[in-house]
């Protein structure tokens, strides 16, 4: 129970990598803040964390909205009167097109950036007084896109990359109060490609075209993703700030044969 007594907001924790943070934290004594864009989502999944002995907080908030956002830190405020974890892992592939940055409108790319970078950079700012009173932890997950682009995500990538930024400037000015590691993972079997429109019937199929990018031979579990999140804000790291992990089956390190 090494998170007894901590307090940790994960957004978007309902499913896939955030849910299975919630998951993990939770089993090693967290109050979680589950979120969801429904609030039966969010009930649900803090249903699950209960059935197994967990405690939390269920909340709706959406990313593409800035005052949900903001709110969320006073509920986590307001019922447990302190805060000790932010993971920033909810992204809005709705706001995030899949086009050629030059086909984009100003309208499109401002409404790209605001929810997936300046929402983020402000309820991780409206978070910090509270981390910092008793040694605080921020994890954003990035991408693996990162580091090896793929053609067709370009505003995604442009805003992971803005993020694994703002990871190494909070953490230099936030220390020594408040810690801020990212975690970059590659292709991790989650419900994101329903979110993007892939039909059901051709899910396994575009995992399985993504292999072969891995070269450990798999795509990703959110639990891959959740071990080093948990890693990460253990007291094993406790002497790691500014830091990007790659968890990623070694997708970043992938090169061509001759
Ligand atoms: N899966 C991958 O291959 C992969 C690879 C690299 C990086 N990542 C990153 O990992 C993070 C999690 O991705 P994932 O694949 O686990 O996603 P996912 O399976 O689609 O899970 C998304 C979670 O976020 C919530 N969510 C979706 N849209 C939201 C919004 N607009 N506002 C707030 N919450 C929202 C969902 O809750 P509800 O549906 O209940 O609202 C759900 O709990 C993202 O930052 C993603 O960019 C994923």
């Amino acid at each position: 129970m090494t998170l007894q007594d901590k307090v940790a907001i994960i957004t978007g924790s309902t499913a896939g990598i955030g849910g299975e943070i919630a998951t993990i934290f939770s089993e090693n004594g967290a109050s979680v803040v589950v979120t969801s864009r429904t609030i039966e989502g969010a009930q649900n999944k803090l249903a699950d964390i209960k059935k197994n002995g967990g405690d939390g907080l269920a909340i709706s908030c959406n990313l593409e909205s800035s005052s949900d956002m903001l709110a969320l830190v006073e509920s986590a405020m307001d019922t447990y009167g302190r805060l000790d974890i932010l993971v920033n892992n909810a992204v809005s592939h709705q706001t995030l097109p899949s086009s050629p940055i030059q086909d984009l409108s100003y309208e499109k790319l401002a409404a790209g950036i605001n929810t997936n970078l300046t929402n983020i950079l402000a309820l991780t700012s409206k978070a910090y007084p509270y981390l910092k009173i008793d040694g605080g932890n921020v994890i954003n997950i990035g991408s693996a896109v990162i580091n090896q682009h793929i053609l067709g995500i370009p505003l995604y990538t442009i805003i992971k990359g803005a993020m694994s930024q703002m990871t190494k400037v909070l953490a230099y000015e936030w220390a020594p109060d408040v810690k801020v590691n990212q975690i970059n993972p590659g292709f991790t079997r989650t419900a994101a490609p329903k979110e993007v429109g892939i039909p059901d019937a051709e899910v396994g199929a575009f995992f399985e075209s993504f292999r072969q990018f891995h070269p450990l031979d798999r795509v990703g579990d959110p639990q891959d993703i959740a071990s080093a999140a948990y890693y990460l804000v253990s007291d094993q790291a406790a002497w790691i700030t500014g830091m990007e992990m790659n968890v990623d089956g070694g997708y970043s390190i992938n090169g061509r044969s001759l």
